[in-house]
């Protein structure tokens, strides 16, 4: 048997059932390959079922509010994805006449997606043969074929990526992708993987070299930068000041308190005398401080401090970056998990 028919028949037997997998509705795979992006499936899962039964058709998601599909969406990170989901939408209302296209070279054109994306939308639910190279797909051809070049650089990518064209089923490119990557998912796992019951072993480099530790080869990512978040936690008569983030950074649009950054680690007393401290929250009181929280973005560290206050003056509340709104209204809001996460067990609220 060649490659591809090992696959496939692997899979007939190991595969899981998952829900995205019994429909070619183009629109109900886009929303299950975009959740699934850095997102691991029992994770993306709940999501999934959210979002088909909030929006069943992309003009029921074309139609929906920005703030709410962030709402749907709140944990589940990179929230740019939700965003531009929001684009693609209406880009199929406007441009496909509200018909999900199908074709790799009509998907290109969405907000959003990408090779791998349209690749995945266009051979499961168009049967098009363009080869999915994903993660698992990369980590597979790596080993079995014994290739050093880096997965994630320019060369890597555009050799993999033909490799992968080569070896697709064209009968069957839909379910050969999803082979694929079923079986770099299960079988050719990035830590232990399962060779003592690989129907590929024999004839896998990696395995055969005793490589599979040192494949595949990845290039150092760019350095992780670190943040140090100080969020200012200020209640009164039952409500909380919060603040909308803006564009240009992490989690835009998404709700907060109101936030001091700093570059370097420094003590609260340090912190609440800085001149640009006061500036923006005058003389301040603080009745608690939790401890710091870290919180790990792909190229980003923060770590995080809430700074709940005792007495404020008004002053600082004059701002209109900042307003008062109720914890009911505030759980109506789409926050990060950071915000969130503080939230659940935030006494004030518990309360309330
Ligand atoms: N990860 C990304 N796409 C997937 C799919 N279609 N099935 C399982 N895992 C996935």
């Amino acid at each position: 048997m060649d490659f591809a028919h090992e696959i496939i028949s692997w899979y007939l037997v190991h595969k899981r059932d998952l829900p995205w997998r019994d429909t070619t509705d183009a629109y109900i795979i886009w929303l299950s390959e975009i959740i699934l992006q850095q997102t691991r499936v029992e994770q993306g899962m709940p999501y999934f079922y959210k979002f088909r039964e909030a929006y069943p058709t992309v003009a029921d998601f074309a139609n929906a509010a920005e703030d709410d599909i962030l709402k749907l969406w709140q944990g589940l990170g990179y929230y740019s994805r939700g965003r531009n989901m929001h684009k693609a939408a209406r880009q199929v209302m406007e441009q496909f006449d509200g018909e999900f296209p199908r074709s790799y070279r009509q998907l290109v054109t969405l907000k959003g997606i990408g090779e791998y994306t349209a690749a995945a939308i266009a051979s499961f639910a168009g049967n098009e043969a363009q080869a999915v190279v994903d993660g698992n797909v990369f980590r597979l051809l790596s080993r079995y074929f014994g290739i050093t070049e880096p997965i994630n650089s320019t060369k890597g990518k555009k050799l993999f990526t033909e490799l992968a064209n080569k070896l697709i089923d064209k009968e069957r490119p839909g379910l050969y992708n999803q082979a694929a990557m079923e079986f770099g998912s299960l079988q050719c796992r990035p830590k232990n993987p399962l060779c003592e019951t690989c129907p590929l072993r024999l004839t896998c480099y990696a395995f055969t070299h005793k490589q599979t530790e040192q494949l595949p080869v990845k290039l150092k990512t760019q350095k992780i930068r670190t943040r140090y978040f100080n969020y200012i936690v200020a209640v009164k008569n039952d409500e909380i000041v919060i603040h909308r983030r803006g564009p240009n950074d992490i989690w835009q649009n998404l709700h907060e308190f109101p936030l001091f950054e700093t570059e370097t680690e420094l003590t609260v007393h340090d912190l609440v005398n800085l001149p640009e401290f006061k500036a923006a929250f005058g003389e301040v009181s603080i009745e608690k401080i939790s401890p710091p929280v870290k919180h790990i973005l792909s190229h980003q560290k923060l770590i995080t401090r809430f700074i709940e206050l005792g007495t404020f003056s008004e002053g600082f509340l004059q701002s209109n970056r900042w307003k008062y709104v109720s914890f009911k209204q505030l759980e109506e809001l789409a926050q990060p998990k950071l915000i969130f996460g503080f939230l659940k067990n935030f006494s004030k609220l518990s309360s309330n």
